[in-house]
């Protein structure tokens, strides 16, 4: 039997489309976890870098232009979406005058707070510093 070029098109579609519906099973993204000795560190980092606007308390409205609130609700947007999304926030746009001024380590320990302020419990293992280890990962209260 001879195969006609069509024939072969076919196939590979076919071929395509088997390959991406059986190999390309979207992973379930695994819930971000965070150590208490993390958000410790990151409550010092935020006392000393974030609070001066943010507040103590993280209600916000201290500094100029109207710093919002962090808690209670506030960051549930936030919490809704991949937390490579809010880590890449904070670690390219806070504080605000310094942006992108701390370490990798400490934004991650100020995320790794701020989840314990909204109703997170620390787990057994690091919030990860780089955005690369946050792909895959998801806020899981
Ligand atoms: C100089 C004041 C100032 C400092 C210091 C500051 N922020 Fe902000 N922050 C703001 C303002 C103003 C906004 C609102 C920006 C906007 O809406 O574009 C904001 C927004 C945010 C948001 C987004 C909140 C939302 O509802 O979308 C987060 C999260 C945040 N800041 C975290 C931090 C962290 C963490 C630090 C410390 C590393 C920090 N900020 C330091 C002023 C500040």
């Amino acid at each position: 039997m001879r195969i006609e070029p069509l024939e072969i098109l076919a196939l590979a579609l076919l071929g395509a489309l088997f390959t991406t519906t059986v190999w390309s099973q979207p992973v379930e993204p695994r819930p971000l976890s965070f150590t208490a000795g993390q958000a410790a560190r990151g409550e010092q980092a935020f006392l000393t870098s974030c609070s001066g606007c943010h507040g103590v308390d993280l209600r916000g409205g201290n500094g100029p232009f109207a710093p919002p609130a962090l808690i209670d609700g506030a960051l549930d947007g936030w919490l809704a979406r991949p937390p490579v999304d809010l880590f890449r926030y904070i670690a390219t746009q806070m504080p605000a005058m310094r942006p992108a001024s701390l370490a990798p380590e400490t934004y991650a320990a100020i995320l790794a707070y701020l989840m314990s302020r909204n109703g997170f419990a620390p787990g057994a293992e690091t919030l990860p510093a780089l955005a690369a280890d946050l792909a895959g990962l998801r806020f899981a209260r």
